[in-house]
């Protein structure tokens, strides 16, 4: 079923995190997390090259309105995003009737393991599933990227199935193990304490 995701205005906040929108002044931020190559790769976009490049990505993340910029509130920087997407499992019979998003999720480098995007992760399916009143969730990752495989895992998502995905700026198909939470599943996520 199909659901219209605006998060205009809203702000989520966990022990070490903020949530919002993205916003213009945030291009240097953006650019410097997404040029740094390895990092986008995994999540299925080419390294941005240049400042326009990111500048065009901000863009769109500000008119589609379905993507957290993370700010980390000690040092005052974004450091990632968490975005609310379609899925595919709104075109499985299986799941036909339920409204279902997809997860989609990115961390400068410079903060990976400190269980960051965990605590980022677990706010926005909260949000997701209280607010927006979603049924289920799903997330994926590329066969190889275990990081992300262990975040997803920490997160209480069940495997469903591996896809062939067509990954469009790396214009490339990558085998993706995909998952789904559902709503009723969620008080793994509500007990879980903020921090690790
Ligand atoms: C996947 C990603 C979001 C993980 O975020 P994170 O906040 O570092 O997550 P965690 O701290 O919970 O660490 C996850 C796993 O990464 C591994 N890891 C931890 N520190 C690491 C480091 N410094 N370098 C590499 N891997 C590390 C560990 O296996 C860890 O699992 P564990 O908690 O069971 O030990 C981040 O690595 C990232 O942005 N990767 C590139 C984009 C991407 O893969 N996005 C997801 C697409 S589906």
């Amino acid at each position: 079923m199909e659901t219209k995701i605006d998060i205009a205005g809203v702000v989520l906040e966990t022990e070490r995190l903020l949530l919002r929108p993205f916003q213009d002044s945030d291009l240097d931020d953006f650019f410097a997390y997404a040029s740094v190559p390895g990092v986008g790769e995994m999540a299925g976009w080419a390294h941005h090259r240049t400042r326009e490049d990111s500048r065009t990505v901000l863009s769109r993340f500000m008119e589609e309105r379905d993507v957290f910029a993370i700010v980390h509130k000690r040092d005052g920087k974004v450091i990632g995003s968490v975005g609310v997407h379609d899925s595919w499992a709104t075109q499985d019979a299986q799941y036909s009737g339920l409204r279902i998003k997809d997860l989609g999720f990115v961390l400068s480098k410079d903060y990976w393991g400190q269980g960051l995007m965990p605590e980022a992760a677990r706010i926005v399916i909260d949000y997701c599933f209280r607010e927006l009143g979603l049924d289920a969730l799903t997330c994926g990752h590329f066969v190889e990227n275990t990081r992300s495989q262990r975040v997803i895992e920490k997160l209480g998502f069940h495997y469903v199935k591996t896809l062939k995905l067509h990954a469009r700026t790396l214009g490339k198909r990558f085998d993706t193990k995909c998952y789904i939470l559902f709503k009723t599943s969620t008080s793994r996520v509500d007990r879980e304490p903020a921090q690790r």
